[in-house]
């Protein structure tokens, strides 16, 4: 999703923050662009191509200067296209056309009033050139502007509604770059004191190499730079609306920040990469477990665990498909109650609240803005009992919950989820067995044994990526094809829901997924010769069950693909294919079976020739609405 880079320092600055855009390239966007302060005005550079291109772009033009902004979009308001890439300039009202303009800014987040503010800015003469809206903010900034850019950006956030993190210059004040932030994420960079840089970035990883010493901007944060000097000001809570800042200080912070360009060896995708990393991400992700304890999810958290009588888990995509597995654990195991709710549905639903709920959310980010709003919204219900299941301990979504468990999943890149899933399921399974345990439904001989299931996962899952020729052959059959099923029941049913989000997500087939027994309710019309149907076919106490369901699938011509624990009996036939399980792993066979479908996915997008690590329209990390 979007991104942003920012700078001011002695040096020219350009390259820093081309290379910037370069590690968020990975988030996904659809155009990108860098302005400058340069021979007393302002200077730009935009495309729709990648970021390579925009790098050659302004070195051709000769775009260089100590003070700039870089953004990758990822359209929302306006189609991808040249004239909407940020950064947006204002040129004043009544002179679109005039050069130079005055404002330069970029903008990650979605602001809700652009249309109100767009009308009021044209009555005032503000011509528009593009169909965002952030060209209404630097529009604002403009007409607020009476020669202190922090005042300006100060009185024009207080117009706004909706989510934001922007970065904004002004030909008039070189060397200073102005910030802001109100629900999407930024940070400052503390740089070089020597050029008396600093940096702005919507991710630490825009940094990487650049600076460890981190500022985290809070919402309601505006930040100014200046060569050798930075300062905070944060709104002031009592009267937000009253457009009031006062000084602030934020601590700086050591961030080792991984470079999104880690090396892919051996492998043709950054997702096959994380496939294969599985093993070591959820032994990294058990590192530190020696025994099970509400304490593996920080301190306190024995006596939120007692005072619990139920659990809401709150996430979009994948990590929703992990909490709605967890769901299964969370009742059969801890015997607890606990419901799954989509974040973007939840934080608009007119629910119950319980004030004795743990409320759980998942993200790989930390940064997914539905999410994030969901928590507030829970909290705003009078849920105070926070909990996280999250890949980066640095996260938004990390600092605002009162409890954590961070997966060691390490950087994912791929657009397309897949070590985070797996280790946020070990996380889940971790939660699940510490709620167990106080709530008296976990022995110790239950414990050790739990404990050595997980321990063997590692060993487990390379022994599934073995099967990687095999599910490849398969591949084949599914690439032609425009449509496939996946059925799963009981716990195995958010398995494959989340196998036909894969294969949708990166090969662009539309996949669906059913509790095996809902077929005959609707979707058995589907089935036809021509309908690949996966089935995920463990062996619990649901097989005979299952099988019943393939027969359905099989009377009606349709072909089954089918991952099946080594002693259920399903052997192939014709119509009927069968990849073998190595082992049956009972309550954390979730875990194992997703393994293959992660492979399916993967081999049939790459059969396709789809952009596999950046699939059309996605992006890695959803800070917008
Ligand atoms: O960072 P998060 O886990 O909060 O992201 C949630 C979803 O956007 C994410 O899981 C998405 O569904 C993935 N692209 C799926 O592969």
């Amino acid at each position: 999703m979007c991104g942003i880079v920012g700078a001011v320092s002695q040096r020219n600055i350009v390259p820093t923050l081309i290379e910037g855009l370069k590690r968020l390239e990975y988030r996904g966007y659809d155009s990108c662009g860098v302005a400058v302060h340069q021979d007393g005005g302002l200077r730009r550079a935009r495309s729709t191509s990648r970021v390579a291109e925009l790098q050659q772009e302004a070195a051709v033009d000769g775009v260089a200067s100590g003070t700039g902004i870089a953004h990758t979009r990822w359209a929302t308001h306006g189609a991808p296209a040249v004239h909407n890439a940020h950064p947006h300039f204002s040129y004043g009202p009544r002179a679109a056309d005039a050069t130079p303009g005055r404002i330069a800014l970029v903008h990650n987040g979605i602001i809700e009033n652009h249309d109100e503010l767009r009308a009021e800015l044209q009555a005032r003469g503000y011509a528009f050139t593009s169909q965002t809206d952030t060209e209404v903010i630097a529009h604002l900034v403009d007409h607020l502007y009476a020669g202190d850019l922090l005042e300006a950006v100060q009185q024009a956030i207080g117009r706004l509604r909706g989510a934001y993190a922007i970065a904004v210059f002004c030909r008039d004040e070189p060397n200073r770059v102005v910030g802001a932030r109100e629900g999407s994420p930024l940070v400052l960079g503390v740089g070089e004191a020597a050029q008396g840089e600093f940096f702005l970035a919507s991710d630490v990883m825009a940094l990487a190499g650049v600076t460890d010493q981190i500022v985290y901007i809070e919402d309601g944060d505006v930040v100014d730079l200046q060569l050798g000097r930075m300062r905070i000001r944060a709104r002031v809570a009592a009267a937000p609306q009253s457009g009031r800042f006062e000084p602030v200080q934020r601590k700086v912070r050591a961030v080792q920040a991984h470079s999104g360009a880690a090396e892919l060896g051996p492998y043709r995708h950054y997702m096959q990469k994380e496939i294969f990393e599985q093993p070591v991400a959820i032994a990294n992700t058990l590192d530190a477990v020696q025994d099970i304890r509400p304490e593996l999810f920080g301190d306190g958290a024995h006596r939120v665990f007692k005072n619990v009588d139920s659990v809401l888990i709150l996430a979009c995509g994948t990590s929703y498909y992990a909490g709605s597995v967890a769901k299964y654990w969370l009742e059969s195991v801890a015997r607890i109650p606990a419901q799954v709710e989509i974040a973007s549905e939840y934080r608009y639903r007119d629910s119950v609240p319980n004030p004795r709920t743990l409320v759980v959310t998942i993200t790989q980010s930390g940064e997914t803005a539905d999410t994030l709003a969901a928590l507030k919204h829970a909290r705003s219900l009078g849920m105070q009992h926070t909990l996280t299941v999250c890949n980066v301990a640095t996260s938004a979504m990390v600092r605002e919950c009162l409890m954590a468990f961070i997966t060691r999943a390490g950087a994912e890149i791929g657009v397309a989820s897949t070590k985070a899933f797996t280790t946020q399921l070990v996380g889940l399974f971790l939660l699940t067995l510490s709620l167990a345990q106080v709530r008296g439904h976990l022995n110790e001989q239950q414990e050790q044994q739990h404990l050595k299931a997980l321990r063997h996962l590692p060993v487990a899952v390379q022994a599934v990526l073995a099967l990687e020729p095999q599910i490849m052959a398969w591949s084949q059959a599914f690439t032609p094809k425009q449509h496939a099923l996946f059925l799963g029941r009981g716990s195995h049913y958010p398995v494959a829901l989340e196998g036909a989000l894969k294969l949708k997500e990166i090969s662009y087939i539309h996949a669906e997924a059913y509790p095996a027994g809902e077929l005959k309710h609707g979707p058995l019309a589907l089935v036809d010769a021509d309908m690949p149907v996966v089935t995920v076919a463990p062996n619990d106490q649901l097989l005979e069950k299952l099988k019943s369901n393939l027969q359905e699938v099989r009377a009606r011509g349709g072909e089954l693909y089918v991952f099946a624990d080594a002693d259920t009996q399903i052997a192939s036939c014709e119509g009927l294919h069968v990849i073998r399980m190595p082992e049956h792993y009972g309550v954390l066979s979730p875990i194992l079976h997703t393994v293959p479908l992660q492979l399916l996915a993967y081999h049939t997008a790459c059969a396709r020739g789809t952009d596999v690590d950046k699939p059309r329209n996605l992006a890695k990390s959803v800070t917008v609405e």
